[in-house]
């Protein structure tokens, strides 16, 4: 009896909708200065993002979040307990910049922390939770990253749970809602409880670091986690996209979007966009790879093949879309090699199917049973998407890890 109602409570938890989560369809987009900046950032800087974000082509394929880190704040509160920004930095102050950013067809995100203090030192959230949640909400803020910072004298949840309360108590009968972002480094599975405690992401992974470790690992560490991420829910965040950071090869940056754009994770840019190459240009404003990341259906793809030997270790992770199915063909190793998707094993798939690379944006004609993905180079994917053919049943092919 006990264990069925354990069973029925452990099944309820993890697939009420989030309160929040409700008009976040799809993961949100944008841009954050920390991977570039860490807090060594200013309003003119952030405008200087902004106006890119706008105007050179960016906002028109979706990222739309201009979000601030750690290092906006005062290092003290106000006389009245009000969270205040760094006047030094911030000059015109929040307000001012949410309405440049809005005017400019924008989104404005915020960042707190659940403790007492930020790494950097400034005021955090604790048992300010109601009166921070209200200056967001007369500040006009559309997204909260709230971290967590290493705060360890309350349960995690209960934090979260907190200003989740008064972001939702902040905005009720407003034609307003904030983004809620749970940056909580994933020590207590945040996975399981975000959508209770109003959490319309959650941190799945310690920082990104940009290089090449950093990337495989959060990869890896995903791969449990990918059934928790879905519109129904909210999104596994498993940090922001290190895109255009010079030190990483172009087919790691690929493969690094890939994944993300797949997993459904929030696609948070983080470069310095005034000094962005071309390439790299063209490939985050590839509307293709963006589309997996939006498709109406918000479902993760799944790990379902993996080999790890000496001349060739490679994934296949899959999962559908509203108008076919999404593949990542990933080459773990360092010399080139074939990967070939069956796709009754690897996507439950039957029938003639048409293969577009969403890389390259080309279209491979008429094949069944398999296909072929030739010359994947080290570290590289082939990110592909299946349309036509039928499902020959409901359930997906992923490997069960429970
Ligand atoms: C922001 O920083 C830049 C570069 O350090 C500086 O030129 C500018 O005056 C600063 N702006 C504000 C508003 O502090
Ligand atoms: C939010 O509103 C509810 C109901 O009015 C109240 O009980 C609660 O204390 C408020 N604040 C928070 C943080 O939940
Ligand atoms: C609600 O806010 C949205 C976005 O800011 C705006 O487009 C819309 O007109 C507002 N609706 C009302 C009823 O004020
Ligand atoms: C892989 O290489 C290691 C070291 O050279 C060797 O000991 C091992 O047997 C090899 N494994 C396979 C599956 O070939
Ligand atoms: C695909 O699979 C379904 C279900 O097993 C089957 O009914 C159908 O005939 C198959 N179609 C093809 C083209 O193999
Ligand atoms: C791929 O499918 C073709 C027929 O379409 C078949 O001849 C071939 O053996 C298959 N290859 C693999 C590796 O399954």
């Amino acid at each position: 009896m006990i264990t069925w109602i354990l069973i029925f409570i452990i099944a309820f938890t993890r697939f009420t909708t989030s309160q929040n989560g409700l008009g976040y369809k799809t993961p949100p987009m944008g841009w954050n200065p920390y991977n570039a900046f860490i807090n060594a950032y200013n309003e003119t800087l952030i405008k200087q993002h902004a106006d890119i974000i706008a105007n050179q082509g960016y906002l028109a394929v979706g990222y739309r979040y201009i979000n601030l880190d750690d290092g906006w704040q005062a290092s003290e509160r106000t006389k009245d307990n009000k969270l205040s920004p760094d006047s030094l930095k911030f000059p015109s102050g929040i307000k001012d910049l949410a309405d440049y950013m809005h005017k400019n067809g924008l989104l404005f995100g915020i960042f707190s922390d659940a403790g007492t203090q930020t790494c950097g030192g400034h005021p955090g959230s604790l048992d300010y939770e109601d009166t921070d949640a209200q200056t967001f909400v007369d500040w006009d803020v559309d997204y909260l990253k709230y971290d967590i910072c290493d705060e360890q004298r309350r349960p995690e949840q209960e934090l979260y749970q907190k200003m989740g309360n008064a972001l939702k108590n902040a905005t009720a009968g407003k034609n307003k809602t904030i983004f809620y972002n749970i940056c909580e480094w994933r020590t207590s599975n945040p996975w399981l409880w975000g959508p209770d405690a109003g959490g319309n992401s959650w941190r799945t992974s310690l920082d990104i670091i940009p290089f090449w470790p950093s990337i495989i690992s959060i990869i890896d560490s995903q791969v449990r986690l990918t059934e928790y991420g879905e519109s129904r829910r909210g999104w596994n965040d498993p940090d922001m996209l290190v895109l255009g950071f010079d030190r990483i090869p172009y087919e790691e940056q690929v493969t690094h979007y890939a994944f993300w754009a797949a997993m459904k994770a929030p696609l948070i840019l983080g470069c310095d966009l005034r000094k962005v190459d071309d390439k790299i240009k063209a490939l985050i404003l590839n509307k293709d790879i963006i589309s997996v990341n939006q498709d109406p259906l918000g479902l993760s793809v799944c790990q379902v093949y993996y080999r790890t030997d000496n001349k060739s270790s490679f994934d296949i992770w899959t999962g559908p879309l509203n108008d076919g199915y999404a593949a990542i063909l990933f080459n773990r190793g360092i010399e080139p090699i074939s990967i070939t998707l069956d796709f009754k094993e690897h996507c439950h798939l039957n029938g003639s199917i048409e293969v577009y690379d969403l890389v390259k944006q080309q279209t491979y004609r008429g094949y069944t049973n398999n296909y072929t993905a030739v010359d994947i180079p080290e570290h590289g994917v082939e990110f592909i998407k299946l349309i036509g053919g039928n499902r020959i049943d409901d359930n997906r092919p992923c490997l069960n890890y429970s």
